[in-house]
Order: structure tokens, then C-alpha cells, then sequence
């Protein structure tokens, strides 16, 4: 099954090698180590692309959704290569077990399950073409290029959209201080950002901006990683502690919101990086726009409302160290919640690749995103 393909990269790559695919597997550039290393792990089995996943190596929702993706890819490639009798049963047996371990390694995001369903789908439309065919090595070889073009075509749309809501976004953003939460660049998407692509383009449309990136604690997204690409794309900031927001908006220092998302309810209702909420109602006192970008893979339509979308809880030793130093009395106790709910009534608008979406939220994003498919 070895494919004369070495490296797959759809052709939009970005200036960070968030990661490789090769027939080695997936190489992911380890975030949990920047800024200080640039490190990649390999991921050769469903089970390590799982935990990289759980272990925040590779973050950001869009990013994990593609990842998954290549894991469905890399599970049934070392299936179809392990065993030697292969049936479409134990095919199906092995794409449920697969399509647990990716869709349950974070609760938050819906594009994990997102890209999970894209990937179920080809395998169960491939077998039903194939019902009645004896299987052969040819026709498995069939599925894995099936698959593996799925899986391209996730991260390839993934930056074509990024692309599309940053041309979108860019005239929505004024000059002067834009706020950023957590990390949504290059390295928590296909390729490009989402929040941070609105930014990027807005700068190269010499809008004279200057970003103010709350650092997001515990996990530190916003000074380690958003920082970084900043710094690399020689766009001006500053990092702020998560509390100085208020100051800066009664200042006046601050003339914008732009933030991503994990998951976004039929309603508008937005679960993003904890701490995002605090900021809504802050840009909202100060009558500051607040805007999310997310693509269409983000929206989670069967949901009416926010109060349906799981929040996770990390262990609280997050909370509890920071770089390794303990920063709280032996036994203190600590909840890390890692997203909270913005209500769609504090969101000035939604950009996504399909365009801006604006109140009222019920109506408009059924418009903007059922309505354009097909
Ligand atoms: O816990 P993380 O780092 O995966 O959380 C990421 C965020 O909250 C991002 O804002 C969101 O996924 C959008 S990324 C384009």
C-alpha cells in the first residue's frame, strides 16, 4: 500500500509547518513547546494522533478537525496493511472504533466530529459501491485513496475558507488597537487563521493596526503561540495579562474584538477559549465591536442554543503550574474550565468563508450556511 506521494500538502501552504503528512505518518509541529522549540512528534496510529490531540501537541479547532481527518486516513491504512482477511463487516467494525477514538479525544470543537462524519461517509459510500465484489488488495487500495483524498480536500478547504472570511473580515476591522484572544493563526488551522487571518489581511491592506493578544491563560496561546506568528509576520503587538482588557477599552486603547471559535449554536451562541465571555460583556459595556470568525465547519446546527455545547475541563494542574513551577499552595484546588459561551446577542457579527453573518442569528446563519450548500 506504500504510495509514490512522499509529502502531502494541498498547494495553499502557509509559512509555519504546522504539519507533515508523509507515508511515515503525521509529523506535528509540537505547540505545547513554542516558542522556545520548534519539535515535531510523529504520529504513525490512531491512538498517538488521539493523544496529541488530548495533550494540546496540535490545538485550535479547525486544526484538530483536519488532524483527525489524517488519523481516520492513517487507522484504516494500518488496518487494511495489519490484517489479512478483510471483510466489509470488519471494515465497519473498524471505522466505528476509529471514528470514537478522534470524535471523543476533546468535547468542545464540533469540527472534530465534523471531519470524522466527512471521513465515515466516503468509507460507507466506497462499501456500499463495492457490496458485491470480492475484496481484493486493489479495492482496498481504492478505499486509502478515497480517504486520503478526503482528508486533503478537508485541509485544502480549510484554507481556501480561511482565505475567503479574511477578504471578508478585513473591511470590518477598524485601525488602531485590535483585541485577540487565544491563538486562532496558522497554527490552530489548515494553514492560514481565522480570527488572526482577518488580522493578517487587514495588515496587508496597510490598515494601521496594532494587535493587544491577552495572553489566555493557563495554557498560554495567546503569549506563546499567537505572539509567535506575530512576531514572525512582523505585525505590531504587545501581550496583555487576561484582566487588563477593561482598562484598555475605558482608555479607549481598544477599537475592536476579533475572535474564533469552537463550536457555534443555530442561535449564534459561541463557545470559544474561556475568557471570551468576560471580553463580550466588556466590548458590549464599552460599545466595542465584538467579532467572531469561524468557518462553516464550526456550526453546529442541530443545536439550538449554547447551554447544549460540552465544555471541557482540563486537569487543574494547568491552573495550578505555571513553566513547571508550582504557583499555588501544596493541595489548593483550581477549575479549569477551558471554554465559556458567548450569547449570540454580544456578537457584533460572524465572519465565515461564506460571508458575514449578522443579528438576528436564528435566521441568518441557517441563510448563510444550509443555504448556500449544494
Ligand atoms: O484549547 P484550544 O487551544 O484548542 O482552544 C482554541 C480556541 O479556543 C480557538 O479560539 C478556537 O479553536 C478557534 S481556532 C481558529
Amino acid at each position: 500500500m506504500k504510495k509514490n506521494i512522499n509529502l502531502k500538502v494541498p498547494p495553499q501552504a502557509d509559512f509555519i509547518q504546522t504539519w507533515r503528512w508523509t507515508d511515515e505518518g503525521l509529523f506535528l509541529l509540537d505547540q505545547r513547546k513554542l516558542p522556545q522549540q520548534e519539535k515535531y512528534i510523529i504520529c504513525n496510529t490512531v491512538d498517538k494522533v488521539r493523544k496529541a490531540i488530548k495533550d494540546m501537541v496540535v490545538r485550535g479547532a479547525p486544526a484538530i478537525g483536519i488532524c483527525s481527518a489524517i488519523g481516520f486516513t492513517i487507522g484504516i491504512k494500518n488496518f487494511l496493511e495489519k490484517k489479512k482477511k478483510i471483510s466489509i463487516q470488519s471494515i465497519n467494525q473498524e471505522v466505528k472504533k476509529i471514528s470514537y477514538l478522534l470524535e471523543t479525544a476533546r468535547p468542545t470543537a464540533v469540527n472534530l466530529k465534523w471531519a470524522v462524519n466527512r471521513m465515515k461517509n466516503v468509507c460507507e459510500n466506497f462499501l456500499k459501491e463495492i457490496e458485491k465484489e470480492q475484496i481484493t488488495l486493489e479495492i482496498l487500495k481504492r478505499l486509502y485513496f478515497f480517504l486520503e483524498e478526503e482528508a486533503l480536500k478537508i485541509w485544502e478547504e480549510d484554507i481556501i475558507g480561511n482565505l475567503a472570511m479574511a477578504k471578508f473580515g478585513k473591511d470590518l476591522i477598524p485601525e488602531g488597537g485590535v483585541l485577540t484572544h487565544c491563538n486562532t493563526g496558522a497554527l490552530a488551522t489548515g494553514g492560514y487563521g481565522t480570527a488572526l487571518g482577518v488580522i493578517r489581511e487587514s495588515y496587508k491592506h496597510n490598515k494601521k493596526i496594532f494587535v493587544f493578544v491577552d495572553e489566555t491563560r493557563p495554557f498560554l496561546q495567546g503569549s506563546r503561540l499567537t505572539a509567535w506568528e506575530l512576531s514572525k509576520l512582523k505585525i505590531p503587538y504587545a501581550i496583555i495579562t487576561d484582566n487588563t482588557a477593561g482598562y484598555l477599552m475605558k482608555k479607549g486603547q481598544v477599537k475592536a474584538v476579533i475572535v474564533g471559535a469552537d463550536r457555534i449554536a443555530s442561535n449564534g451562541d459561541t463557545a470559544n477559549k474561556i475568557g471570551t465571555y468576560s471580553l463580550a460583556v466588556l466590548a458590549y459595556h464599552h460599545q466595542i465591536p465584538f467579532f467572531v470568525a469561524a468557518p462553516s465547519s464550526t456550526f453546529d446546527l442541530e443545536i439550538l442554543s449554547g447551554e447544549e455545547i460540552p465544555i471541557e475541563q482540563r486537569p487543574s494542574k494547568e491552573v495550578l503550574y505555571c513553566v513547571k513551577s508550582k504557583i499555588a499552595p501544596l493541595n489548593a484546588k483550581a477549575y479549569n474550565f477551558a471554554f465559556d459561551i458567548t450569547p449570540g446577542e454580544l456578537i457584533t457579527a460572524i465572519i465565515t468563508e461564506k460571508g458575514v453573518i449578522y443579528p438576528p442569528y436564528k435566521e441568518n446563519i441557517l441563510k448563510t450556511i444550509k443555504g448556500n450548500e449544494n
